[in-house]
């Protein structure tokens, strides 16, 4: 089914996908394409709209992302937005200039036009986020300046006739207090959109466009559990069935009965072919000796991929290797070079040795609660589809110290105690992320007339917008007093539970 869509024309600026995701909310399909696309191509596309997006060169500059002017003629409706504003100008025959001073941040804006569409319920003033030293000086011909603010003299102009619209401004932030409105004019009032597009679209084209991809060739996924490699294996099972296998590598570092949980999941609700490799004794037996946390983390990650890819290279046939990466995975933070990749394991290098047809990442363009409205839709649990983030090597990095069998046994038991105290009290729902930690400390206490001498636990819980920065979660006295009393009682060698009270920074939220 063909959906109205709006074309996102990235100029290498970092909030490409952002203003896409502002369309999609809207109900409108969006897609990022890099300058270099030709006009030809989004004349046949027919969007209902082109939005250019910012970035970080002066238009004057012949090394910069330019365009062919022909594409303010195709009759197609065009937002300019910072760079894009400057550029739509420069390509009408107006003129830019670097300004003496700098805005950046949040700036008051000044609606001068009374009957501009792009403005339509926007305050005459209010406040938008700035970020620019480049500003227009003179007008293209056929255009007049709809807004000001004071250090920028055309911080929007239009030429109503043509539908081109150009703000100095970033209308896709949030800081815009009402940027979120202005798209909203442009895609209604200016694109005439209708915003019927849904989640279910995304998910009917994405399914129809890997079933073109794959055909009847093998897909192999690796799933951990997480929310975006979930939702890839529940889309790909969609798609493709039995042509899929998801591989579950179980190191034994998931939280208590989690690796049962996942295999339940996929084997009951959807239609793939499973393999669980569990291999906690060989995870134990690589860790055995080593605490320093940064050696931890290394020899998790290795061993991980090294039980990975042996199972990958039992498959008999060559075919696709799919993941579950998600916008974010693909950005490096602040700098908005889509293709650089974070120093994460979150996306994976394929080893050379073995052949595949090719990458297939189905998540690519989401941003994560994106995802988890695609998973709900796929019929995945809701305890998987809000999942906490939980890191790559697990419990690995919530044990002080040597890990071994018996301190992931209490750790687990008591990290269960807490979740399950937590969901009771509705606390679930509210914090961003808790857990308990096995500091690997021993201290005194009695039970009964007997000195015991045990675990000591610790409970880290935070909220945070971004896991950035973190603030401790102010849980109810009488809550902790529950769950103390709970784990020092139900698990075994455990006599001392203690609350931690850190914000991010100076720690971090997990303890290694
Ligand atoms: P920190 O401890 O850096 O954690 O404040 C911030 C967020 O990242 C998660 N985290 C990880 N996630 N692999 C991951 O996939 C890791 O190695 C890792 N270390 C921390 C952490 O749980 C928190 O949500």
């Amino acid at each position: 089914m063909e959906h109205e869509k709006v074309i996102v024309l990235n100029f290498g600026g970092q909030y490409d996908q952002l203003i896409a995701r502002r369309v999609r909310d809207h109900g409108v399909y969006c897609d990022v394409v890099p300058y270099t696309v030709p006009v030809e191509e989004l004349r046949k596309a027919r969007p209902s709209g082109i939005i250019f997006t910012g970035g970080p060169n002066s238009v004057f500059d012949p090394s910069s992302p330019h365009y062919t002017a022909d594409i303010l003629s195709l009759g197609i409706p065009i937002l300019g937005i910072c760079y894009g504003a400057q550029l739509m100008a420069w390509m009408g025959g107006g003129v830019v200039e670097t300004a003496e001073r700098s805005e950046y941040g949040n700036i008051r804006l000044r609606v001068t036009s009374a009957d501009s569409l792009l403005f339509r319920d926007v305050p005459r003033e209010s406040v938008v986020w700035m970020s620019h030293t480049d500003r227009i000086k003179t007008l293209p011909e056929g255009f007049s300046v709809t807004a000001e603010t004071e250090d920028c003299p055309v911080a929007a102009m239009e030429n109503k006739q043509k539908r081109l619209y150009a703000v100095q401004f970033h209308p896709e932030v949030t800081h815009s207090a009402f940027g979120d409105r202005m798209l909203y004019n442009f895609l209604f009032g200016v694109c005439g959109c209708k915003g019927d597009w849904q989640m279910e679209s995304f998910i009917e084209d994405t399914v129809a466009a890997l079933r073109k991809q794959i055909g009847d060739k093998p897909v192999v996924l690796g799933l951990s559990g997480g929310v975006d490699s979930s939702v890839a294996a529940a889309l790909l099972s969609r798609a493709v069935g039995r042509q899929l296998t998801c591989v579950f590598v179980d190191h034994g570092l998931m939280r208590k009965d989690e690796g049962d949980i996942v295999e339940n999941t996929f084997t009951s609700l959807f239609d793939m072919n499973f393999v669980r490799v569990n291999c906690a004794d060989e995870f134990l037996a690589a860790l055995r000796g080593v605490t320093d946390p940064e050696q931890k983390r290394k020899i998790i990650g290795e061993e991980f991929y090294r039980v990975f890819w042996s199972e990958i290279r039992r498959q008999k046939e060559t075919g696709f290797f799919a993941q579950g990466t998600i916008y974010p995975d693909r950005v490096e933070s602040g700098k908005g070079d889509a293709d650089k990749i974070k120093t994460h394991h979150n996306r994976v290098k394929t080893p050379e040795d073995i052949e595949f047809l090719g990458i297939i990442e189905p998540l690519r363009d989401l941003f994560k609660d994106e995802v988890r409205r695609v998973g709900e839709k796929l019929g995945l649990p809701k305890e998987l589809v809000w999942r906490q983030p939980f890191p790559g090597p697990g419990l690995g990095v919530r044990i002080i110290g040597e890990i071994t069998r018996e301190k992931i046994e209490v750790l687990q038991n008591a990290d269960w105690v807490l979740r399950d105290e937590m969901a009771k009290n509705g606390y679930d729902k509210q914090l961003s992320q808790f857990f308990c930690v096995l500091p690997t400390v021993s201290t005194v206490g009695v039970m009964g007339d007997h000195r015991t001498y045990d675990h000591l636990i610790a409970i880290r819980a935070v909220t945070t917008d971004d896991f950035m920065t973190a603030d401790w979660a102010k849980i109810p006295y009488d809550i902790l007093a529950r769950v103390s009393s709970r784990i020092t009682n139900e698990v075994k060698h455990v006599n001392r539970v203690v609350y931690d009270v850190t914000t991010k920074p100076p720690a971090t939220v997990e303890w290694e």
